[in-house]
C-alpha cells in the first residue's frame, strides 16, 4: 500500500490545520470527513488542494468504511460518544489500521482509560497527537545537543509554555464541557514537550517517572466584569457562573529510574497572554548547555501603520490566535509545519502503514491526562502531589476538578 487514506471526525479549526499540513505531506490521502458543519467546505478544500478525492460521509460508520485510519478532531465533550462509534465500526467490519485522537486524550484520567480500554478491545493500533514533540525545532535541539548530552548528561531543567489570548469556540471556555480551563486544553502540551526534552536521547516517552506536581491556577482576566460579559457575549459562557482558569502555572519533578537523578518540568499557560498572539516558548538547560525556542521570534515581520489599517485582509492567517491587526506584527509563514503538524502526521503514516507503535499513542495521552489531574488536584488542595503514594495515584483515578465540575467559583476568584 503506497498511500494511507486518512477520514476526519470534525472540520474544525484543527482539522483545517491538519489540512493545510496535509498540503505537505506524501503519501496520505484525505478521503472523507464527518461533521454536522463546515464538512462540505473541508472537502472542498481537500479536493481543490489535491488531498485527495475527499466525500463528506453522513455518518462516523460510514466514513470508516472508506477508510485506513480516522483521526478524532471533535470538541472534547463528545469524543466519547464518537470513539464508541469509531470501535463499533470496526467490530461491524471497518478494516482501520489506527485511529488518532487529539490532544487533550480525555477530560479525566477514568475516561482516558475507558478510550485506552476500547481501542484495545476492537484490536486496533492507536495514535495520541501531541504536535509539539514533532516540532522541528524541538527536534532539532535534541538532535543537535546530542553530544553534549551523551557526555554531560540528559537536561535537568525544561521550560514550556504556551499562552494566547484565549480559544476560538465556546465550548473550550466552558469548563464542563472542555474538562477545565486552559490547563486541561494547554497544559497538556507544556508537559508533554517538557517530559519529552527532559527525556535521555533513545529511551521511551515515559521512561523518566514523575514524582510530584505543585501547581497553581488562577483566573486573572476573563473574571473581570468588562471581560466577563465580553465573554458572554462573543461565547455565551458566564464566568460569573462556571469560571475556568485563564492562567495555570507548575513543577513536575521526574526521577531517572536508572541513576536517581532528579530533573524538573516547568509548565506555564494562559489565555490571558497579551502578545501578537500564540507564543510558544521553550527551554532546556543541561550541565553545561542549553535550547531557547521562541516561535513570536520570526523571520519575518510586518509594519502597518495606522493610515494602511483598513488595508489589513485577514490577521489570523499571519499568526494563530492574532489579537493584532496593525503596528509591528510577526509573521509565521508555516505555522503547520513549525508547531509540529506535518512531522506528527508523518509519523502516524509511517507508523500505521509499518505496522509499528506511532511515537505518542493514547496509553501516553492517559499519562499526560494523569499530569494535568496531578495539577489541577495540587490547585485545590494547595500542596504538593506526591506521586510515589498508593493513595494519592488510586484518588487521581477517579479525580475531577471542581472547575471542570462546573464549580470553578470554589476555588477561583471572580472579580
Ligand atoms: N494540537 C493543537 O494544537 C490543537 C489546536 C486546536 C484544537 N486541538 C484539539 O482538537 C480538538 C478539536 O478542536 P477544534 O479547535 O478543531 O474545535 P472546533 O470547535 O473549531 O471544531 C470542532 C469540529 O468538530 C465538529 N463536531 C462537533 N460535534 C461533532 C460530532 N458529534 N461528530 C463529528 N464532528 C463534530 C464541529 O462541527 C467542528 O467542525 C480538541 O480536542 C482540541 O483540544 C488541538
Amino acid at each position: 500500500m503506497k498511500t494511507l487514506r486518512l477520514g476526519f471526525i470534525g472540520a474544525g479549526f484543527i482539522a483545517k490545520f491538519q489540512a493545510l499540513a496535509l498540503k505537505q505531506v506524501r503519501g496520505i490521502d484525505l478521503v472523507g470527513v464527518v461533521s454536522p458543519n463546515r464538512a462540505g467546505a473541508l472537502a472542498k478544500y481537500a479536493t481543490e488542494n489535491g488531498l485527495g478525492d475527499c466525500r463528506v460521509y453522513a455518518n462516523v460508520a460510514e466514513l470508516c468504511k472508506h477508510c485506513d485510519v480516522v483521526a478524532v478532531f471533535a470538541p472534547n465533550h463528545v469524543r466519547e460518544d464518537l470513539i464508541g462509534q469509531v470501535f463499533a465500526a470496526v467490530k461491524a467490519g471497518a478494516a482501520l489500521k489506527g485511529v488518532i485522537c487529539e490532544k487533550p486524550l480525555a477530560r479525566t484520567v477514568a475516561q482516558a482509560r475507558r478510550f485506552v480500554a476500547m481501542a484495545k478491545d476492537a484490536g486496533v493500533p492507536t495514535c495520541y497527537f501531541e504536535n509539539q514533540l514533532h516540532m522541528k525545532p524541538i527536534k532539532a535541539q535534541l538532535q543537535q545537543l546530542r553530544p553534549q548530552q551523551e557526555v554531560m548528561g540528559p537536561m535537568t531543567l525544561a521550560r514550556c509554555s504556551e499562552e494566547h489570548g484565549g480559544p476560538h469556540e465556546g465550548w473550550f471556555w466552558d469548563p464542563v464541557r472542555q474538562g477545565g480551563g486552559v490547563l486541561s486544553d494547554m497544559g497538556c502540551h507544556s508537559i508533554a514537550c517538557a517530559w519529552y526534552c527532559l527525556t535521555p536521547i533513545g529511551k521511551p516517552l515515559t521512561y523518566l517517572r514523575p514524582i510530584a506536581v505543585n501547581a497553581e491556577v488562577a483566573l486573572l482576566k476573563w473574571g473581570q466584569p468588562k471581560w466577563r460579559e465580553d465573554l458572554l457575549k462573543r461565547m455565551g459562557v458566564d464566568y460569573a457562573k462556571t469560571p475556568a482558569e485563564d492562567f495555570a502555572t507548575g513543577t513536575i519533578t521526574f526521577k531517572n529510574p536508572d541513576t536517581g537523578q532528579l530533573s524538573k518540568a516547568q509548565f506555564t499557560n494562559s489565555w490571558m497572554y497579551e502578545k501578537q498572539g500564540l507564543r510558544l516558548f521553550m527551554d532546556g538547560m543541561g550541565p553545561g548547555y542549553a535550547f531557547e525556542l521562541n516561535s513570536l521570534q520570526t523571520p519575518l515581520n510586518i509594519f502597518i501603520g495606522d493610515a494602511a489599517a483598513n488595508a489589513v485582509a485577514d490577521s489570523e492567517s499571519a499568526l494563530e490566535k492574532s489579537t493584532a491587526s496593525r503596528g509591528l506584527l510577526a509573521v509565521e509563514s508555516n505555522e503547520a509545519d513549525l508547531y509540529g503538524y506535518v512531522d506528527e502526521m508523518e509519523d502516524m503514516r509511517d507508523a500505521f502503514m509499518a505496522g509499528r507503535p506511532c511515537l505518542a499513542d493514547w496509553s501516553y495521552g492517559v499519562e499526560i491526562v494523569r499530569l494535568c489531574a496531578a495539577a489541577y488536584m495540587s490547585a485545590e488542595y494547595k500542596k504538593t502531589i506526591d506521586l510515589t503514594d498508593p493513595a494519592t495515584l488510586a484518588e487521581l483515578e477517579t479525580f475531577e476538578s471542581l472547575i471542570a465540575q462546573g464549580k470553578g467559583r470554589e476555588v477561583l476568584y471572580v472579580g
